[in-house]
């Protein structure tokens, strides 16, 4: 079932919790009543219609590709896409690692075993900061770039200089599942992990792995599915008219 515009906030977190995050990133805060998504949308001076996208992306994950998601702009497919990498790194990373410093305190059996989790989830966290980084600092500046030189009347050669050292192609090539490793992580708490004092710990930390890796999974989506072709196809656009300029 598809959210619309009409049908009231509190059952799109009724549908599926998970959309809670997506709430969350738009800065959207519980108590909205019997209000609809438009109405709360429009107080909290929101685009409709790129949170509908959004959400419906999220609960179905067979509504992309769509073009609609691909008509709204770079920025504000990057801002929510910053913002995701934001409430990863400051509220989701802190409550596992709270998790596993909770399961180390509260005397586990096999203290090595844990050890090794806590250090693998420490390497795992750097990754994921190297990942994001790098979209930050590297992927999104790019992309806006391209999207202000397709917009513009003017041709300027130093997009074409840009695009020489550059191009989206290279970011989807390079590209990584940052999801993998939590797969990985989950199998070894389930398969591995001994018998501890507190088992609901050890279940709670499944809990919001698997929630992250949803997220993430759904985050990559957006930037391999939406993202990336919207930007390759302004690079062709671009590139084109490059192309007629000499001629
Ligand atoms: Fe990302
Ligand atoms: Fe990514």
């Amino acid at each position: 079932m598809l959210i619309t515009k009409n049908i009231k906030m509190a059952d799109v977190i009724h549908m599926n919790y998970f959309t809670l995050s997506v709430l969350n990133r738009f800065g959207i805060e519980l108590g909205f009543g019997d209000k609809t998504v438009v109405e709360v949308c429009k107080k909290a001076n929101i685009d409709v219609d790129f949170f509908l996208e959004i959400a419906n992306a999220f609960v179905d994950k067979d509504y992309f590709p769509k073009k609609q998601l691909q008509s709204f702009s770079v920025k504000l497919i990057t801002d929510y896409l910053r913002k995701t990498h934001y409430e990863y790194h400051q509220i989701k990373v802190p409550e596992i690692e709270n998790l596993i410093e909770d399961m180390v305190k509260s005397g586990y059996t096999d203290k090595e075993n844990l050890v090794l989790l806590k250090k693998f989830f420490n390497d795992y966290k750097q990754e994921l900061l190297n990942h994001t980084q790098r979209e930050e600092t590297v992927v999104f500046p790019y992309a806006i770039s391209i999207e202000d030189a397709y917009n513009s009347k003017t041709l300027e050669n130093s997009v074409f200089d840009l695009m020489e050292t550059y191009s989206i192609s290279i970011f989807q090539n390079e590209h990584e599942n940052i999801d993998e490793k939590l797969f990985d992580l989950k199998n070894i708490i389930i398969k591995y992990l001994p018998k501890q004092k507190k088992s609901e710990n050890c279940h709670k930390l499944l809990y919001e792995l698997f929630s992250l890796e949803q997220d993430m999974i759904d985050h990559s989506r957006i930037e391999d599915k939406v993202f990336v072709p919207k930007i390759r196809d302004m690079e062709k656009v671009i590139t084109k008219r490059f192309a007629e300029k000499k001629q």
